[in-house]
């Protein structure tokens, strides 16, 4: 019998596996007949999404996701493969669609993360509270630098990142989300993502530089898929009691406010531009990447849509360790974080 090469690791704090064929049938038949309609039903269930992923997927995959988010080592985690709802019907452009219209692909996201251990959440006023942000090359945002637009590099960027990092204290607002993931429902192969490891930029700045990023000295301003004018003063960098080193840059909403701050920004974006550090990704259907949000700077080239029904099409979802980390908003949906 041929031994099944289940994984390929090119850089240990890159997991990357491959659903085998049988478990993918497995996790298609355990989901097809899901009749749930919304979000809160969806997460009312993630038990039981848990429990059949876990049951089956092959042991050494399961321990790899259970391993993720404790593992100081891993970054960013790639399972490909993952079965997908045969009967899509057209890229929702508008960004919006019922999670019930691909029960599938949501029950095997939302398994993913009960068995790696991670709470889906969503903000108040980002993506309209929903769980699952649809990114798509939405027509009216064709020139904005978010996940709905298309034309222009979407920068390198933590998601929501004026919110508090994991080592930084909550105050009257949710947590920036720890974990964020992407899985793709239809592809593009022109299109190209990347990403970069937080750890391998600082590798190559000096402590001066290091020490500006550490200080209070940049404005950040709330991204366009909140829809709301706010900046905030803080910190691109945050290191906790260990050591370890989280980030909040964003390319598109990052402004020095000293001179010292815009020089150490300029040496810290350059060394973003050093195509040896970036990790890039095609995705395919049934491609999920989950990183650590705050460990990493994530990006998206332009492209230019077809506006045929079947351009790219992904779905996003943010995740926490715990839900502490979530200022609650609705007592019936305490995953729904104030932001
Ligand atoms: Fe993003």
């Amino acid at each position: 019998m041929l031994q099944q090469k289940m994984e390929i690791v090119k850089d240990p704090r890159i997991r990357e596996i491959h659903i085998p064929y049988e478990a993918a049938t497995k996790l298609r038949n355990a989901f097809a007949s899901l009749r749930l309609d919304d979000d809160k039903s969806f997460i009312k269930t993630k038990t039981w999404f848990g429990s059949t992923v876990r049951y089956c997927l092959p042991e050494h995959q399961i321990n790899i996701i259970q391993d993720f988010k404790e593992s100081d080592e891993s970054c960013a985690l790639i399972i490909r493969g993952l079965p997908i709802d045969s009967d899509l019907g057209a890229t929702p452009y508008n960004g919006y669609i019922a999670p019930s219209k691909t029960p599938l692909a949501s029950g095997c996201h939302i398994g993913i993360y009960q068995l790696a251990g991670i709470e889906p959440i969503s903000f108040q006023t980002e993506n309209q509270g929903l769980l699952f942000r649809h990114v798509v090359p939405n027509p009216k945002a064709r020139t904005e630098k978010s996940s709905h637009g298309s034309t222009h590099t979407f920068g390198h960027h933590v998601d929501n990142p004026d919110l508090p990092l994991a080592c930084e204290r909550l105050t009257d607002k949710s947590g920036c989300p720890e974990f964020l993931s992407l899985m793709a429902m239809r592809s593009d192969l022109s299109v190209r993502s990347n990403f970069v490891l937080v750890d391998d930029l600082l590798t190559g700045l000096s402590a001066g530089v290091i020490d500006e990023l550490l200080k209070p000295n940049f404005k950040i301003s709330r991204p366009d898929s909140f829809g709301q004018a706010i900046s905030t003063v803080l910190p691109i960098l945050v290191m906790d009691d260990y050591g370890t080193a989280y980030c909040r840059f964003d390319k598109e909403n990052v402004t020095p406010l000293t001179e010292s701050a815009a020089a150490a920004l300029l040496m810290f974006e350059a060394r973003l531009n050093d195509e040896s550090l970036k990790h890039y990704l095609v995705y395919q259907p049934g491609d999920l990447l989950l990183i650590k949000n705050q460990r990493i700077l994530h990006s998206r080239e332009g492209f230019q849509p077809r506006d045929d029904g079947a351009d790219r099409w992904l779905i996003r979802l943010f995740g926490m360790s715990s839900l502490d980390r979530i200022v609650t908003v609705y007592d019936d949906r305490k995953y729904i974080g104030k932001d």
